[in-house]
């Protein structure tokens, strides 16, 4: 039996290591993570009956090859602390940076764990050879991840009790096809975030002030081939990126940045440490993103639009006003929530009617990670 989550070969095998240790995880970081609003992290269930009877046969020569690399398992014993893990001062560690930074390991912790129960679940559920096997590929990938940033948090004597969220959290349903859009554009945008603060701090290695940023790059190549598969699990139905469905991708492609964008304002002084100013990530990554999704869906937004930036910052401007207001409470805060309510889906309004950017669609989905 191995003892570490970076050599766990099966999703089994990573949860009941993590289970093991949860013994130690704690209380308020699984607070954290169990809660639900329109920005954190969230636990999907969709119909996984539709997504066994996807047939491959018409992507069946990429649909083998990205197997196969993934079975070979380059990654395998890669999340585990080594001689390259530098010591973590979390005591010195500024208050406010060390608030923040908790918080983008519990997020990312509860994303990746999000991953691994939707997909052990769909490989649990499935009689398809196809798709069970690529689910139980990416469910082990996405285990080894949350529980790589769980070590990072037990230094600092905290965890999330992986265990307790997957009975405890509230599953959010989406349609199949909600799930393909959805899915696709996290594990891509996971690969354009993790891979453009790898090239950064190799640029300006003095602003590593964490060790868990060297092991990215392996770390986005796994993003990368999870949002491959789900590429071509797009390609063997066309009408999943023609017609009212363009106008579905559309939606998702906004919800899925501008939330990155009012997600990574609240870290001010994360961002500043690193020496990243968050407006030029935020556009840098879904260039890269959007860059990438050409390989799958017919359009792009046009994020040098006057517009963009206009609607980003109206949306994050009403999600502080939001949170000012539930902190307030009563009447005079349910009201300021209304507001701000409004302010957001004028917002989201102003970006989603931009005009997208067409262009068509290559015959091949297949890309390599070149960033
Ligand atoms: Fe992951
Ligand atoms: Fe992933």
């Amino acid at each position: 039996m191995n003892m570490h989550t970076a050599d766990a070969v099966t999703v089994e095998e990573g949860l009941a290591i993590q289970e093991r240790q949860s013994r130690l995880d704690s209380e308020a970081a699984t607070a954290i993570a169990m809660q639900n609003t329109l920005l954190t992290p969230r636990f999907y269930t969709t119909d996984f009956d539709v997504l066994d009877a996807i047939d491959v046969t018409p992507v069946r020569g990429d649909w083998d090859s990205l197997i196969a690399e993934m079975k070979a398992d380059p990654n395998k014993g890669h999340f585990r602390k080594t001689a390259d893990w530098d010591h973590v001062d979390w005591d010195g560690m500024e208050p406010a940076l060390k608030k923040e930074f908790v918080d983008f390991l519990i997020s990312s912790c509860t994303a990746e764990f999000s991953g691994c129960v939707l997909y052990k679940e769909m490989k649990r559920r499935g009689h398809n050879k196809d798709v069970a096997e690529l689910f139980q590929l990416m469910a082990r990938d996405e285990a080894r991840h949350a529980g790589f940033i769980n070590d990072a948090l037990r230094e600092a004597g905290i965890a999330v009790n992986l265990g307790f969220l997957t009975q405890k959290k509230k599953y959010t349903y989406f349609r199949p096809k909600f799930i393909y859009y959805a899915t696709y554009l996290s594990e891509k945008i996971g690969y354009a975030r993790y891979i453009t603060i790898f090239r950064h701090l190799e640029k300006h290695p003095e602003r590593r002030f964490h060790p868990i940023f060297k092991w990215f790059e392996e770390w986005c190549s796994d993003e990368f081939r999870h949002g491959e598969a789900f590429a071509l699990l797009m390609k063997t139905d066309p009408a999943l990126t023609r017609g009212v469905n363009v106008w579905w991708i559309k939606f998702f492609l906004t919800a899925v940045f501008a939330t990155m964008h009012v997600r990574d304002h609240q870290r001010p002084v994360f961002h500043a440490a690193l020496g990243v100013d968050t407006d030029w990530y935020g556009q840098e990554v879904f260039r890269k993103t959007s860059e990438l999704s050409k390989q799958i869906f017919p359009i792009t937004l046009d994020i040098d639009h006057p517009r963009w930036q206009k609607g980003l910052r109206q949306l994050q401007k009403a999600s502080s006003e939001a949170d000012t207001a539930r902190r307030r409470g009563g009447y005079a805060g349910a009201l300021a929530g209304a507001f701000a309510a409004l302010r957001a889906t004028l917002g989201f309004a102003m970006l989603y009617t931009i005009p997208a950017k067409r262009h068509t669609v290559p015959a091949s989905t297949r890309l390599e990670p070149v960033y």
